[in-house]
């Protein structure tokens, strides 16, 4: 799996669901939706905790708002993140966490 031009791919642990190239700097909370992806979002602004995901990959770290947020949702999970807090600059493979 590497990087194309400036694209990125994100793959998911669940085999029901392609990969996904998409351009370098697009937020995914933009470009996956419930028809390609199995990620789940409600505010897309941080607030709410659906969208909160395990993730493989190298992202920036967090922001304090959303390691508070982590702090509850996702205690002691070091690849927690919110996904529609990320912008995409690496490829990634991620798993949504509100399943398990
Ligand atoms: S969609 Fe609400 S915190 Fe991400």
């Amino acid at each position: 799996m590497g990087s194309e031009n400036n694209k990125h791919v994100v793959s998911f642990f669940d085999p029901a669901f392609e990969p996904l190239s998409i351009d370098r700097g697009e937020m995914l909370s933009e470009v996956l939706d419930a028809s390609n992806s199995p990620l789940l979002f409600g505010c897309r602004t941080g607030i709410c905790g659906t969208c909160v995901i395990e993730v493989e990959g190298e992202l920036p770290e967090a922001d304090d708002e959303e390691k508070e947020l982590l702090e509850i949702y996702a205690p002691d999970n070091p690849k927690a993140r919110l996904a529609c807090q990320i912008e995409l600059n690496s490829d990634l493979r991620v798993r949504p966490l509100n399943f398990e």
